[in-house]
């Protein structure tokens, strides 16, 4: 089976942004692949995390891959930090990576600007941390999304200049795109996408939120000033109205082409009250799944031991070659 890696930073409550574009997809995607789920809370500190709650999102965010389906008799679900290779790998590659390539990363550039009190070296290398995880497990498909193509094409190139070098160590991944790669957008302001550490929390949808106050926040999700409050798809002009059918069609899996007429002669309110009724029967049952998990430490932890024994067996394997290309002398 070919193998895929992909994972959520535990940088706050996963959303239904990270549900719909990413747990779903790699839900469907394990009966094919040999697929490897982790959290990766070594990416999640670029960015300053209160300990307490860092711990808690990890252990949310574990229970909840479970809860919205992910096997871990399937799958490898691990803690990133659990699995030390990551970061050693990831020093050698800060190695073979020259600084030129760091400076390109765009998403680099937006998130500093952003935090000018926090710019890290981490934040700066974190694209060589995720060209570590990938090439650890010589994953051929990694699941990205827009924003991550550009640290996948990074982890490409540093993987071929690897291996001219050295001979043949670290299989060359390739971007996977999903069929319904749904991308959900920020429900106060469309123009951005969802994202689990907004400041305003009404721009996102918990996972774990109460059914109530997620069907509040979809109500009063901004729409257009369209006179006619027409209801049809386009993100460019119709970016609010365009996300509620995003999330109503990733909730009810009906297409979005199939939806639109059912709201010819309706008003806005009629379909966020639809939105707000799929998205809560969508993850009521994710939650009560949740409760039992997450209440049951010594399962959590179970799992979590599995996962990351079965990760590191694989991953010492790709770092002992890496180690040897670049001359270490194994340990006797
Ligand atoms: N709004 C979204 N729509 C579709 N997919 C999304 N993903 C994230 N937001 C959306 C996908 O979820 C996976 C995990 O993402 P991540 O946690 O590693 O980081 P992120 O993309 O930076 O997600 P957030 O929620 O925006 O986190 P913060 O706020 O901490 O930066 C990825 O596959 C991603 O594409």
């Amino acid at each position: 089976k070919p193998i895929v890696l992909s994972g959520c930073q535990p940088s706050g409550q996963l959303t239904i942004g990270n549900y719909m574009g990413a747990l779903k997809q790699w839900v469907s995607m394990q009966s094919e692949y040999d697929c490897l789920y982790m959290l990766v809370d070594l990416h999640a500190i670029t960015v300053r995390q209160d300990p307490q709650a860092l711990r808690n999102a990890c252990l949310d965010g574990l229970a909840l891959y479970i809860a919205c389906g992910i096997d871990p008799t399937q799958s490898t679900i691990f803690m990133q930090s659990h699995v030390p290779e990551h970061a050693q790998l990831a020093w050698v590659l800060n190695c073979y990576t020259q600084m030129g390539e760091l400076n390109r990363m765009t998403q680099f550039k937006d998130k500093s600007a952003r935090n000018v009190t926090n710019i890290n070296a981490g934040l700066f290398t974190y694209p060589t941390l995720m060209a570590a995880d990938i090439l650890l497990y010589q994953a051929q498909q990694v699941p990205v999304g827009d924003d991550q193509k550009q640290h996948l094409e990074l982890s490409r190139d540093v993987a071929n200049r690897f291996n001219n070098q050295y001979g043949d160590t670290f299989t060359i991944p390739e971007p996977y795109i999903p069929e319904f790669g749904a991308r959900i957008m920020s429900l106060q302001d469309p123009a951005k996408k969802m994202s689990k550490s907004d400041d305003n929390v009404n721009n996102f949808i918990g996972l774990l939120e109460e059914p109530k106050k997620i069907a509040k926040k979809i109500k009063r999700a901004v729409t257009d000033s369209d006179e006619q409050a027409r209801i049809y798809f386009d993100p460019k002009e119709k970016a609010g109205v365009s996300n509620l059918l995003t999330l109503l069609s990733g909730a009810t899996g009906e297409t979005i082409e199939s939806l639109v007429p059912k709201y010819e002669d309706k008003m806005y309110g009629h379909l966020k009250a639809d939105v707000a009724d799929a998205v809560v029967a969508l993850i009521e049952p994710i939650q009560t799944r949740f409760e039992a998990l997450r209440n049951d430490r010594a399962e959590l932890d179970r799992i979590m031991r599995e996962g990351s024994e079965k990760a590191s067996a694989r991953a010492a394997q790709t770092l002992a070659r890496v180690y040897e290309a670049v001359g270490f002398i194994p340990r006797p």
